[in-house]
C-alpha cells in the first residue's frame, strides 16, 4: 500500500469519494436552498477522461472504492459512459464501485450501471409519505424514486451483486414518524436504512430543536422492537449498525453531530472542479485539475499530481481531519486526536 496514503493514525485511504457534477434535480431543505447551489462554469469540471485518469491514479497507489456523489450523479449527461471506464478499473485492483443518488431518474440507468460494475448504491430518502416527500425536497417525484428501490430490490433477489442502503436524515416534526416504517422495510428486504443525524451546512437553515440525535431515534426504535441489537462495524464505517433479530436487513445511524468520526476517516475527495480534499468540512484543497490542464514543463504529469496528493495527507498527518466548520466539531476532534495519537 503506497505510504502516502497511509497516515500517522495507520488510517489508509483507500475510499475515494468524486463528485461529478454540482447540480441537482431535487432541492431538499437539509441541503440546498430553493434557487439551488452555485455552479461552475462548464469549463471548470472535471471532464470524464481527465476523472478517469485521476482514478486510475489512485488505484495504482492504493484506492480500493470509488464513490460517485453529486450534486446529483445521474443528471450528469455522460454517467454512463463514465462508469463504464471506471468499471474497467477493477482489474487494477478497484474492489468496490458506488453511487450516492436520490433515485429519480435510477431506474432508467440502473441495469446498464450493474453492467458496467456498479457493486453500491446509497440511495437518499427520507420518508416514505409522497406529501411529506414533496415538503423536504420541494418536487415531485416519490414514484419515480420508489421505483428505482423496487428494482434494485428485484435486482438484488435475482442475484445482482449489489449492496442498498437508504440515507435518511431526519428532522424532527417532518420525518421523525417514519423511522418505524423504515426499519419495517428491513423485514424482508436485504437493505441498511440509515438514520442520519441533521448537520448544518452554510444556509441550509439548521437548528438544534430539528435536529434529532442518535439517542432519542435509538429509544424510538428500541420502544417497538426492544430486541435491536447492535452489529460490529467495520473500521472505517461512518455508521454504526443494528439488526432487528429475524430482519433480513439492518438499520444504521450516522452520528456527525453527536459522536463524531473523523477519527477513523479514510475518505479522499475530488470536487467536481477537481480539487482534492480530504474533509468535507476542511479548506484545504489542491487542483489536481489545473495540474492535469497546464503544459508540463517537462515534469511527468502523475508525479506532480502524487506530489500535491501527498501535500495534502501531510496536512492531514499533521493532525486535522477535521470537520472545523461544524459546530462544536474542533473541541471533540482535538480530544479524540490526543487519544488517538
Ligand atoms: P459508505 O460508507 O460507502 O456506505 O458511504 P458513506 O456513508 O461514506 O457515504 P454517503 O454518500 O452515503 O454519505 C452518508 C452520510 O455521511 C451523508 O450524510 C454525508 O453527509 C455524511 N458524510 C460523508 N462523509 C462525511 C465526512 O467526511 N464527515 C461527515 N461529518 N459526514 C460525512
Ligand atoms: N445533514 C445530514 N445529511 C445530509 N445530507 C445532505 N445534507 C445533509 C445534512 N445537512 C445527506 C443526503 C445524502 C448524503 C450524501 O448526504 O441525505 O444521502
Ligand atoms: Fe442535496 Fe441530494 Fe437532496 Fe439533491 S437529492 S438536494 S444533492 S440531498
Amino acid at each position: 500500500f503506497s505510504s502516502f496514503l497511509t497516515d500517522n493514525f495507520q488510517r489508509q485511504h483507500d475510499y475515494l469519494r468524486i463528485s461529478v457534477t454540482e447540480r441537482c434535480n431535487l432541492r431538499c431543505l437539509y441541503c440546498m436552498p430553493e434557487e439551488g447551489v452555485p455552479l461552475s462554469p462548464p469549463a471548470h469540471l472535471l471532464t470524464t477522461p481527465e476523472i478517469f485518469y485521476l482514478s486510475s491514479l489512485f488505484v495504482s497507489q492504493g484506492v480500493s472504492k470509488i464513490r460517485l456523489t453529486g450534486g446529483e450523479p445521474t443528471v450528469r449527461r455522460d454517467i454512463l459512459p463514465l462508469m463504464n471506464s471506471l468499471g474497467s478499473l477493477r482489474s487494477s485492483g478497484l474492489r468496490e464501485l458506488c453511487i450516492t443518488t436520490n433515485g429519480i431518474s435510477l431506474h432508467r440507468k440502473l441495469d446498464s450501471m450493474v453492467d458496467a460494475g456498479l457493486t453500491g448504491i446509497n440511495l437518499s430518502l427520507d420518508t416514505l409519505d409522497p406529501f411529506q416527500f414533496q415538503i423536504m425536497t420541494r418536487r415531485n417525484g416519490f414514484e419515480a424514486v420508489m421505483k428505482s428501490v423496487d428494482r434494485i430490490l428485484e435486482m438484488i433477489k435475482l442475484g445482482a451483486n449489489i449492496k442498498l442502503k437508504i440515507n435518511c436524515v431526519v428532522m424532527r416534526g417532518l420525518n421523525d414518524q417514519d423511522i418505524i416504517s423504515f426499519v419495517e422495510m428491513g423485514r424482508e428486504n436485504l437493505v441498511e436504512v440509515r438514520f442520519i443525524e441533521y448537520m448544518p451546512f452554510d444556509g441550509n437553515k439548521w437548528s438544534k430543536a430539528k435536529m434529532m440525535s442518535y439517542g432519542e431515534m435509538l429509544d424510538i426504535i428500541r420502544g417497538k422492537y426492544p430486541i435491536l441489537r447492535k452489529v460490529k462495524d467495520h473500521k472505517n464505517d461512518t455508521s454504526k449498525t443494528y439488526e432487528v433479530p429475524g430482519f433480513v436487513g439492518r438499520v444504521g445511524f450516522i452520528t456527525s453531530m453527536t459522536h463524531n468520526f473523523c477519527g477513523t476517516c479514510n475518505r479522499l475527495r475530488i470536487t467536481s472542479d477537481g480539487n482534492l480534499k480530504v474533509c468535507l468540512f476542511g479548506n484545504a484543497e489542491v487542483s489536481l485539475r489545473d495540474i492535469l490542464r497546464k503544459s508540463n514543463g517537462g515534469k511527468p504529469i502523475d508525479e506532480e499530481a502524487f506530489e500535491a496528493m501527498k501535500e495534502i495527507e501531510m496536512g492531514r498527518q499533521q493532525g486535522s481531519p477535521s470537520a472545523k466548520g461544524l459546530l462544536g466539531y474542533g473541541e471533540r476532534e482535538r480530544e479524540l486526536l490526543e487519544v488517538i495519537g
